[in-house]
């Protein structure tokens, strides 16, 4: 079986999984640095971590134009439903699991903040597992700080986890080379960073960190580009 993981820029990735299209965080229309518009992508499913425009810009309309379900938590879950006429939704919270037609989608914590685009309460930011199969769990951190908990991943057997590398609103390199050791993902991958010139990182420097100090195998994907995984 294979997996196929795209950045599609900022924290927004496409995981092509069977006959499932899993978009995370969709923010394109207005991302200087997006490979393609909203009205290029298709989805079956659409997760989303926290209630920041830079994570939910696009999900509204994306999901309208696809009958796509959108997981996320309650109260964005809500305010879709309520505010942009968003039919299929799953809101969740933390700690909460959910079994969905592709996996096992669970809420982890996040340290960081969530407010909606118009100002509503966004309520609690994430982190995702996704388990597709015994074989290939996905976790994308949200936009989250660096904390001891998430050692409690480590025991998740995570193969691919996704990491903000930007700083100032997130966790910087430094920081997610040493979350990539509590964690222990098999392959680390950066994320939010280069978007705009406030979060503008050096992605080889933060592998060469990775190689040097985890055990985990960084790749650095350019926008657009598919990231494969070979996977029973
Ligand atoms: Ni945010
Ligand atoms: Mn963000």
């Amino acid at each position: 079986m294979s997996t196929q993981i795209t950045w599609l820029g900022h924290s927004c990735w496409l995981i092509e999984f069977n006959e499932y299209r899993l978009l995370l965080d969709p923010f394109l229309d207005h991302n200087p640095a997006a490979p393609c518009k909203a009205a290029d992508v298709s989805a079956t499913h659409i997760l989303i971590s926290h209630g920041h425009a830079d994570h939910i810009a696009d999900a509204a309309s994306i999901a309208n134009r696809c009958h796509a379900q959108v997981i996320t938590n309650y109260e964005i879950a809500t305010w879709l439903q309520e505010k942009h006429h968003v039919k299929n939704t799953l809101g969740m919270n933390l700690g909460g699991a959910a079994k969905l037609p592709f996996g096992r989608v669970k809420q982890f914590l996040a340290w960081h903040s969530s407010v909606l685009p118009d100002g509503t309460y966004g309520g609690n930011p994430a982190g995702l597992l996704i388990k597709l199969t015994e074989s290939l769990t996905i976790y994308h951190a949200g936009d989250t700080a660096l904390f001891s908990d998430l050692s409690m991943l480590a025991r998740e057997h995570v193969d691919v986890a996704m990491l903000p590398i930007g700083d100032l609103f997130t966790m910087g390199p430094e920081d997610a080379v040493e979350a990539t050791n509590l964690i222990q993902p098999r392959h680390v991958l950066p994320m939010h960073y280069n978007t705009w010139p406030p979060i503008a990182q050096d992605a080889q420097a933060w592998a060469a960190l990775v190689r040097e100090r985890t055990s985990s195998k960084p790749h650095i994907p350019k926008v657009g580009e598919a990231f494969r995984l070979d996977h029973t």
